[in-house]
């Protein structure tokens, strides 16, 4: 083989796996249940936290773009049938938000920890329902993390 049809053949052997993975994506699935225990969080301190992603979509009629964004311009672009991506490949920063002695931060600083983000989605609709005297979810730290068995 010369050296240029070796290059073609690389070349279009990447575009097929490329393409592959796409379809791979598109047809992604997400179990009724999670277990949620994202790698950022290098040690879980809480109980792990069970979100019951079915019920939430269907039985309480939530919808996608309630949880799921990719924002361009301060818009939402996602829309069902996009790939979705795990809340921490964005909201990447890892533990609490901790401000420097002497200073604050700011609101666009906090959502890029994956603990602000999570807790102002889940603890934040349920708060706002209940302050609408909606039927809604836990707010107590608790009744989402459940406490851990006590090591001895
Ligand atoms: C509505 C449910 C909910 C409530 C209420 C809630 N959390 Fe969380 N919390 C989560 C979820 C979901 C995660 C993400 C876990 C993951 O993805 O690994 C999380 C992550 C965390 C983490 C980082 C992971 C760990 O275990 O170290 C800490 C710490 C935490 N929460 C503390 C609290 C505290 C303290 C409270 C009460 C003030 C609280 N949470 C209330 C759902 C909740
Ligand atoms: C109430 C919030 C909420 C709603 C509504 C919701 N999701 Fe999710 N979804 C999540 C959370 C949280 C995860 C876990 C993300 C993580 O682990 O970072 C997830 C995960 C997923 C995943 C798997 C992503 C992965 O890489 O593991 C897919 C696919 C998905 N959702 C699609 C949908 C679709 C389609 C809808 C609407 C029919 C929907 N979701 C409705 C919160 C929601
Ligand atoms: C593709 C990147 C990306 C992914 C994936 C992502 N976010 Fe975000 N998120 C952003 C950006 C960027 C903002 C800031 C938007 C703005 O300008 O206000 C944001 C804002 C937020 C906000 C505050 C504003 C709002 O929309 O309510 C919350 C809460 C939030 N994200 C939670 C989550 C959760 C929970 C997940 C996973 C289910 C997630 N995000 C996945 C990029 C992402
Ligand atoms: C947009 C609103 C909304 C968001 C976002 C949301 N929830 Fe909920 N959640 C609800 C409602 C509504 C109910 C209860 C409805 C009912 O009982 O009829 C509920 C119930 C629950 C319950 C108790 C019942 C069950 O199904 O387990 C848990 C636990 C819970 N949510 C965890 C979470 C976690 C964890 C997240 C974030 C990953 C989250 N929720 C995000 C609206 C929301």
């Amino acid at each position: 083989m010369g050296k240029r049809s070796l290059i073609l053949t690389t070349v279009l052997g990447m575009t097929i796996s490329i393409f592959l993975l796409s379809m791979a994506f598109a047809g992604q699935e997400v179990p009724d249940t999670i277990t949620m225990k994202s790698a950022l969080f290098k040690k879980h301190k809480k109980g792990l936290v069970t979100f019951t992603h079915k019920k939430h979509s269907i039985d309480y009629n939530i919808a996608c773009v309630e949880c799921h964004h990719v924002y361009k311009d301060g818009k939402n672009v996602w829309k069902e049938g996009d790939n979705v991506k795990k809340c921490m490949e964005c909201h990447n920063k890892a533990g609490k938000p901790r401000a420097k002695k002497g200073e604050k931060l700011s609101k666009d600083e906090k959502i890029k920890y994956l603990y602000t983000a999570i807790h102002a989605n889940c603890k934040g609709c349920h708060k706002d329902l209940k302050k609408q005297g909606k039927k809604t979810g836990p707010t107590k730290c608790t009744e989402c993390h459940p406490k851990k068995e006590k090591k001895k």
